[in-house]
């Protein structure tokens, strides 16, 4: 709002209130003589600072931030509409210098009730994909998101989303130094490879994110759905452990 907008809301409402005392007091109505245009000024002014203090924040250069940087300026991050509707920010867990970092979608209902990223149904399977290749949250994963914050419904985050909230897991995978990268889901897949082929096809390569190698499987939300892409996943999986050097079970 301009200086010339806010004198009039002020000198209207400060109308409003003489006709009301007027009429409560029964003595005539008499129109405020004050000056509201030094007022208003001021108005404008910390409206201008505040503005300019957002701003700031959302153009702050993640680049040479830490994590401890990174996860304060999620969790306050406001660039985008999902933040209007979020209980936390779900900013990533897990080991450090992991063999894998997964990135998934974004958070759904547990997440966001609990700041904390693959805790819901979608996650134990997550769990139950790794640990046959000796892949453990608390051992060698860190579990991350494309969107930090809950989309409504769980419906699947809108370009200018991903587009808010991808500084933010570039440089989170620079900090984490992951071993190998697992794009779980066509969201992560997209936003990280900027192709759009499906799953099925992506999951035949492999990709690099510098000198990391990254691999695409599906989500396991889509699996619990349709069971014939278990099979698939136990591929991939198989494929992982045999880019990490990692026993895979039942092998000789
Ligand atoms: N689905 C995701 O993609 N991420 C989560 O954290 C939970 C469900």
């Amino acid at each position: 709002m301009g200086v010339e907008e806010i004198k009039q809301v002020m000198e209207t409402f400060s109308d409003m209130c003489d006709q009301a005392k007027a009429c409560i007091s029964g003595k005539p109505y008499v129109s405020s003589p004050y000056d509201f245009t030094k007022a208003a000024e001021s108005v404008a002014a910390t409206e201008t600072k505040a503005q300019t203090a957002q701003e700031g924040h959302a153009a702050m250069d993640v680049d040479g931030c830490s994590s401890e940087e990174l996860k304060a300026m999620v969790a306050t991050c406001s660039k985008c509409r999902l933040a209007q509707g979020r209980h936390h920010a779900v900013y990533g867990e897990g080991v450090v210098k992991p063999l894998v970092m997964v990135i998934g979608e974004g958070p759904g209902a547990d997440e966001d009730a609990t700041g904390r990223p693959f805790v819901g149904k979608a996650g134990q399977y997550l769990d139950k994909w790794l640990a046959p290749i000796g892949l453990f949250r608390d051992k060698n994963v860190y579990i991350a998101n494309i969107v930090k914050c809950r989309p409504p419904e769980n419906r699947t985050p809108e370009a200018d989303e991903i587009a808010s909230c991808l500084p933010y897991v570039k440089r989170q995978i620079v900090l984490v130094e992951p071993k190998l990268i697992l794009l779980s889901g066509a969201t992560a897949a997209h936003a990280l490879l900027g192709r759009l082929e499906g799953v099925g096809r992506l999951r035949e390569q492999t990709f690099q994110y510098g000198s990391i190698p990254m691999v695409v499987t599906y989500h396991p939300a889509g699996v619990l759905r349709n069971p014939e892409l278990r099979r698939p996943v136990w591929e991939d999986m198989k494929r992982i452990a045999r880019m990490l050097s990692l026993p895979i079970p039942g092998r000789g």
